[in-house]
C-alpha cells in the first residue's frame, strides 16, 4: 500500500490504520524526519518524494516495485493555499494547487499503474483512492482555487475509473468536509498560526479527526474486491453543508 502526504494529518493516521490491520504500507512526502519517525512508530517503508516532480515520482515507484510492489494507492497528499476572492487570487499559488493536488495525483498513478497490475496479477485485484474534499463537490466563496484544484481531482478520478473499466482495479474516492489536522489550516494561511487560529474552524464543533478519516478510508479497502466504493462523502454531523456548520452542542428539538 504506498500513502502519500503520509507525514502528517490524515495521510499519517492513515498509515497507522493500515499497520494496524497488517497492511505493510509505503509512505511518501517530502518531510524525511517525520516519515523516520512515522516508519519507527508503524514499520512502514519512508519514501522521501516530492509528488509535483516527475523524477522523484519514478524513483518513488521504481522503490515501490523493487520492495515488493503494491496493491494499492491513497492519492492524499494536497492541500489548500489562500482563502482569496477569484479577483485577487494569485495565479502562482493556484498553480502550486493545481500542481500537488492534480498533477502530482496524476503524476503518481500513471507511474505506480504498471505495479498496481503487477500486484493485481498476483492477488486478484489492485485499488486506487484519492482523497479529494467537500471543496471539490461544491464552491464556496474565497474557496476558488482550492475549488478548482479538488473539482479537477474529482473529475480525474472518474476519467481514470472509465479508462480502467475491464480491469481488477477499483477507483475509489473519498471526499472529507472539515476535518481537525494540525497543518491543514496552517498551511492554507501560508504558515501564521495566529491567522490560523483566528478562522475559529474548530470552535465550538465536534469536526472529524484525521481517525475518522482514516478509519472510513481503509475500511474501503477492505471490502471485498468487486465492491467500489465510488465516492464516499464524510462529514461531521455538525457539518450539514459546505456552508452551515452547527457551533454549540446538538440538541434534539
Ligand atoms: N483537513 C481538512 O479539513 C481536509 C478536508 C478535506 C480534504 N482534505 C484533503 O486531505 C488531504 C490531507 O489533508 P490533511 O488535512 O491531512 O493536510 P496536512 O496535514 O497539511 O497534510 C498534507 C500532506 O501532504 C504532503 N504534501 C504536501 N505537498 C506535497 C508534495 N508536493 N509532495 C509530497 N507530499 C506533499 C505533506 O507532507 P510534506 O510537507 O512532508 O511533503 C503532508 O503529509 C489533502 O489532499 C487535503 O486537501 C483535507
Amino acid at each position: 500500500m504506498v500513502v502519500t502526504g503520509a507525514s502528517s494529518g490524515i495521510g499519517a493516521a492513515t498509515v497507522r490504520r493500515f499497520a494496524e490491520l497488517g497492511w505493510q504500507t509505503v509512505a511518501v512526502a517530502r518531510r524525511e524526519e517525520r516519515l523516520r519517525k512515522l516508519a519507527e512508530e508503524t514499520g512502514c517503508l519512508p519514501v522521501v518524494c516530492d509528488v509535483t516532480d516527475e523524477q522523484q515520482v519514478a524513483a518513488m515507484a521504481e522503490t515501490v516495485r523493487q520492495t515488493g510492489g503494491a496493491t494499492g494507492l491513497v492519492n492524499n497528499a494536497g492541500g489548500a493555499i489562500g482563502l482569496d476572492l477569484v479577483e485577487e487570487a494569485s495565479n502562482d499559488e493556484w498553480r502550486q494547487m493545481f500542481e500537488v493536488n492534480v498533477i502530482g495525483l496524476r503524476s503518481v498513478t500513471a507511474a505506480l499503474l504498471p505495479v498496481l497490475r503487477e500486484g493485481a496479477g498476483r492477488v486478484g485485484c489492485a485499488s486506487i483512492l484519492n482523497l479529494t474534499s467537500t471543496a471539490g463537490l461544491g464552491a464556496y466563496a474565497r474557496g476558488g482555487g482550492y475549488n478548482a484544484a479538488k473539482f479537477a481531482a474529482h473529475a480525474v478520478t472518474g476519467a481514470l475509473r472509465l479508462e480502467l473499466a475491464g480491469e481488477p482495479i477499483r477507483v475509489m474516492e473519498l471526499a472529507p468536509g472539515l476535518v481537525q489536522t494540525e497543518e491543514f489550516a496552517l498551511n492554507r494561511m501560508r504558515g501564521n498560526a495566529d491567522a490560523a487560529a483566528g478562522l475559529r474552524l474548530y470552535e465550538d464543533v465536534q469536526p472529524l479527526t484525521a481517525e475518522d478519516v482514516a478509519e472510513v478510508l481503509v475500511g474501503a479497502f477492505e471490502r471485498p474486491p468487486h465492491v467500489n466504493q465510488d465516492l464516499i462523502v464524510l462529514r461531521p454531523v455538525a457539518q450539514s453543508s459546505n456552508f452551515h456548520v452547527h457551533k454549540g452542542p446538538l440538541e434534539t428539538r
